[in-house]
């Protein structure tokens, strides 16, 4: 039989995809399952996987490399689709297409598969990144090719002598993995029917956060986060650590109408409580460390950075050109910033960094200040002098009456 490595949750859809594959399609199953937090149990995965069928069972803890290679970066690239969501799911995607390349070429595999249907963002995500990877191997994506229903997959397993316990699941579609948890369909396909209280399992109602907030310090290094209170972390520990903080919070919650590549639009609901703090703490070194015009154009970069990571296209000469920019950019990002959290929120209030741009002397009204003000009004002619100019040969005439009194006295009267 020709092997095939799937991508593997262990959950009902990818659990009769190894029977499906197996018996539909004649392959002999490698089940994959790529750990990025939040994975079930190694026991239960191998114990189902097998009982489905699969010949072998494989669990990678991708979930350093994530935060290292995918989240991080992300989160130094100012990366959040549509100013909202922090891309959880689709930062998982390319890294798994690369590791079900990888086993797939040491398991001498001639085909991959996912559980992806056929109307989502991360069937895109999936099949682009492994064909930009390996043309060679074949794709099957057996939900896409014949969706079930809950119901018939139970069925379909039990007619093939395959006997789990399934756990009872809620209405909702969800995806989770350390750097966030995404959460569609049921109820929430109503866009105007608040996401009911079970929707959110990773973040208490913020309304029953505690009165008392909390205050959380986090050091970057080079725009990527390395400290909490002072302790150095490992990327897995610090962002567990702030989830976990946040969630007590119920800080980093999302509710989002958001635009799918293939065109639909869709509401979905985030948890994201690390990523909600990181995205706020790293926005307030950087402020300290760049200059105007490189928070400008990353700005620019960063909403084309979100854009390229929702829509799949992680594997390309386009994001090498990006991440080479956003990068350089954080060679200074660098310093500590204290944040409070509180019912929900999270606000900056102080940071500091060995390579800060803010000059208090500069800054100061108080009398040992250095700014020199009289080359204030030499600056101000100068910068003023292009719109004195057009104004005057241009625009007089047109000005509405309400900005022609505006004018300066002096150009008004002549
Ligand atoms: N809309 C998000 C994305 O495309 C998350 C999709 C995750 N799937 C889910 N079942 N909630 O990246």
């Amino acid at each position: 039989m020709p092997k095939l490595v799937l991508a593997y949750s262990g959950g009902l859809d990818t659990t009769t995809a190894i029977t499906w594959l197996k018996k539909e399609r004649g392959y002999d199953v490698i089940a994959l399952n790529i750990d990025v937090g939040m994975s079930r149990e190694q026991a239960v995965l191998e114990e189902r996987g097998l009982a489905a069928g699969a010949s072998k069972v494989i669990v990678e803890d991708a979930r350093e490399d994530f935060l290292r290679y995918f989240a991080f970066p992300a989160l130094a690239g100012g990366a959040l689709y549509q100013d909202a969501y922090p891309l959880a799911t689709a930062l998982a995607r390319p890294l798994m297409a690369k590791l079900l390349v990888d086993i797939a070429h040491g398991e001498g595999a001639v085909a991959v598969a996912h559980g992806c249907t056929g109307k989502g963002n991360d069937q895109v995500r999936f099949d682009v990144g492994i064909r930009t990877l390996d043309p060679a191997l074949e794709i099957v994506a057996p939900t896409r090719e014949e969706a079930m229903s809950r119901e018939a997959e139970i069925e379909y397993l039990q007619e093939n002598g395959i006997a789990i316990a399934w756990e009872v699941k809620g209405s909702f579609s969800i995806d989770e993995n350390i750097w966030g948890r995404s959460v569609e369909a049921g109820v929430l396909e109503d866009p105007w029917m608040a996401p009911p209280p079970e929707a959110y399992v990773w973040t208490i109602d913020p309304e029953d956060a505690p009165n008392e907030g909390v205050d959380v310090s986090i050091g970057f290094e080079e725009g990527f986060p390395t400290t909490v209170d002072g302790e150095l972390l490992s990327p897995v520990e610090l962002v567990e650590r702030l989830n976990e903080i946040g969630g007590a919070h119920g800080v980093g919650r999302v509710d989002h109408v958001e635009d799918r590549l293939v065109g639909i639009k869709s509401r979905e609901i985030y948890e994201a409580p690390a990523a909600t703090i990181l995205f706020a703490g790293h926005k307030a070194i950087e402020a300290l460390t760049l200059s105007k015009q490189q928070l400008r154009l990353k700005r620019q970069i960063a909403a084309e950075y979100a854009e390229l990571i929702y829509d799949g296209l992680w594997f390309s000469a386009h994001h090498q050109d990006l991440a080479a920019y956003m990068l350089s950019t954080q060679r200074f990002v660098s310093g500590e910033v204290r944040l409070r959290l509180h019912r929900g929120s999270v606000t900056v209030t102080g940071r500091r960094a060995n390579s800060s741009l803010y000059n208090r002397s500069l800054a100061t009204y108080d009398r040992d200040d250095a700014f020199d003000h009289e080359s204030a009004v030499g600056f101000i002619d100068i910068w003023g002098l292009q719109t004195r100019v057009q104004a005057r040969q241009q625009l007089l005439d047109q000005l509405p009456e309400a900005l022609r009194i505006a004018q300066p006295r002096e150009e008004a009267s002549q």
